[in-house]
Formats: structure tokens, sequence, C-alpha cells
């Protein structure tokens, strides 16, 4: 049976204050800020353009130095949340780098992963394997492995940075360590990840890592783009994402990264999908075409090179804007941490679109 009381608001608050300063406090009072009845992100749809940010990325080549900048980021931080973060859990920024430029080697515990923009070729260096980066490539330097990027070519390179920071800084296990040389010495034949991991399901025999990350470090765009052609004639695909591929761990199957899983998707000529949302927000980069994905009831248009974003438990539904070419979007997220607490929530719309 329920029991009631009859104490005054004078006694209550008294009470309250009390409780103060023993540095406790009545549950009973925000209950239902802690136990919402579904999740609701600060986080909002947001949609960072391309040929607004291209300019400024160039602009802080000119104006920012190597020597001023660890690393030259522009952040995509989202409008709904104030601290370093696109989505809660997960980060992107652009990163550039201008002709001639090396960015100093370090590791961090933070995982990270490059998504190429603009590039005529340039590398990525991780723990002595020396990785090319072409437009469309997907590059991972996992927690806490040396990296230090370069560009030896005449034009400026840009690329998606992809961070698991927000949660490993709510985690509080961020660590951080320059490497004592600028550059750190390469000591594998060039892009050795690839060839010993690259080979789709032939893996060599005598190679054993203990490490929770992909072997393969490098995921060349002629390989997924090879990938999605033979596949999207084939298939329905997914009724929410067209045909959706994850980037997988050659060793087990599953993401690349503990942390962070990576999707290459295409939309057909005339592709729209239906409406879904997940506990896992998105960060998604178009790699290619022009469409309109609807979070949240909020119409995002996008083209070429946009990034935009889906925070967690926002339905969400993509189309393609031509009935001539394809559309294709990266995405990361941190659904394997979810998958891994029982966290991870499914479900689709129950109209089918919003
Ligand atoms: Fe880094
Ligand atoms: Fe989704």
């Amino acid at each position: 049976m329920l029991s009631t009381s009859a104490t005054t608001a004078e006694t209550l608050e008294r009470f309250y204050q009390d409780l103060r300063g023993y540095s406790a406090s009545p549950l009973w009072l925000v209950q239902e800020e802690a136990l919402v009845a579904e999740p609701k992100s600060k986080a909002l749809p947001h949609l960072w353009r391309w040929r607004e940010l291209q300019p400024q990325a160039l602009r802080a080549g000119d104006l920012i130095g190597t020597a001023d900048a660890e690393r030259r980021v522009l952040m995509l931080l989202n409008p709904g949340l104030n601290r370093m973060a696109t989505t809660n859990s997960m980060f992107a920024g652009l990163q550039i780098v201008m002709p001639g430029e090396a960015a100093r080697a370090h590791r961090h515990t933070p995982a990270a992963l490059r998504f190429i923009i603009d590039s005529q070729g340039g590398s990525t260096t991780v723990n002595g394997d020396r990785i090319p980066m072409f437009p469309g490539d997907l590059v991972l330097t996992p927690n806490w492995t040396w990296h230090d990027h370069a560009n030896d070519t005449a034009d400026p390179i840009i690329w998606l940075d992809g961070l698991d920071i927000p949660l490993v800084h709510l985690l509080e296990a961020v660590y951080y360590e320059p490497y004592p040389e600028d550059v750190q010495p390469v000591t594998q034949p060039t892009d050795s990840s690839l060839a010993r991991y690259g080979a789709g399901s032939l893996r060599p025999v005598w190679e054993t890592s203990g490490a929770a990350h992909s072997p393969l470090l490098h995921y060349p765009w002629t390989q997924t783009w090879a990938a999605l052609q033979r596949l999207a004639p084939e298939v329905d695909g997914s009724p929410f994402d067209g045909v959706i591929m994850e980037y997988a761990n050659p060793n087990t199957g599953g993401p690349v990264m503990p942390t962070i899983a990576c999707h290459i998707q295409m939309l057909r000529p005339g592709e729209s999908t239906k409406a879904h949302r997940h506990t896992a927000g998105a960060i998604y980069h178009v790699v290619q075409g022009r469409g309109r994905s609807i979070v949240n009831g909020h119409p995002l248009e996008w083209e070429d090179k946009d990034v935009f974003c889906v925070p967690g438990w926002n339905y969400h539904e993509h189309a393609n804007a031509s009935t001539t070419d394809p559309a294709v979007l990266f995405s990361f997220t941190e659904a394997p941490v979810l998958r891994a607490l029982s966290l991870l929530r499914e479900q689709p719309h129950p109209q089918g679109h919003q």
C-alpha cells in the first residue's frame, strides 16, 4: 500500500537542506529526469556543407602553421551540445595538411579513423606502417597506435577525422603521448597491413594479433567501390539503408575498432529508404551524389562531400535525389559499445516514413 505524509513544506525544505550538507540528495525529486521513458538526445540533426567549409579549411592552411597546431582540424561541433562532440559520443572534424607538411607523430587512447576527401597522395604512418591516402580510402589509427601524417604532394590534403573522444572523455580514460621525434620511422614495407590482411577472406596463417582492433588499417576505395558495384545490382539491400556494408575486422568479422563501427552504403538511382531509429548515433560523410535525409522530422539536403549527423534514437530515412547516379554515404557509429553493453536497440518507424 502507498503511504502518505502530512509533513509541512518548511520541514521538508529543512530536511533537503540538511541532506545537501551530507552530499546527499533526494532521488524522488529528480527521478523523471534520471529514468526517462526513452532516450532524448541533446544533440541535434545537423548538416555541415563542404562548399562552405572547404574554403575555411584552406584558410586554416594559410593562417595556421604546423608549429601552431599539433593537428590542423576544423571541429564539426553539434549545435545542441556545448562540448567537443558531433554526436553524444562521437567527434568529427576536417583535417588539412598542406603541401610539404608533416603532422607530428603521437598516440592517444581515443581511437581515430580518417576518411580521405581530397588528396593526390600523401600518407599516414601507423606503428611503422606507411599507408597511402587517396580519396575514399578509410585509414584507421586505433587506440594507442603511433601515427603521423605527411603530404609530399603539390596540393592540400583534406580528410574527415572520426574519433570516439567524447566517449573516452566521459570514461576518464584519455591518455596522450608525443613521439620523441617529429616523425616515426617506417619499419615495414609500404601498406603492410593491406598486404597481409587486405585480401578479403584470405588471412596469413602465421600472423597472430592480440589487438582488439582490426589488423587491417587501410580499406582502399578501389576495393570498397568494387564491392558496392558488384553487390548493388544483385540485392534488395536493407530497407533502411539501401546497399550497406560494414568495414570488417578480418580476424573477427566484427567492427574495425572496439568503440567504432564504419559503414559504406549506396543508394541506387531513385532509391529511398524507410525510417528507423537506433540508440547509436551516426555521423555521415557524402562520398558522392546528392539527396535528402529526414532526421527526426528535419530534412537535411546533402551533396558531395557534406557531413551530417543523426543523433541517437532519432528516426532517419535517406533518399537519393538523382534518378541516374548512385549516392554513396560513409558513416561511423558507437554501435559496438552499445552492443557490448546490451544497450543497442533498433526500431522501425511504425508508419514506415516520418
Ligand atoms: Fe592523433
Ligand atoms: Fe540507421
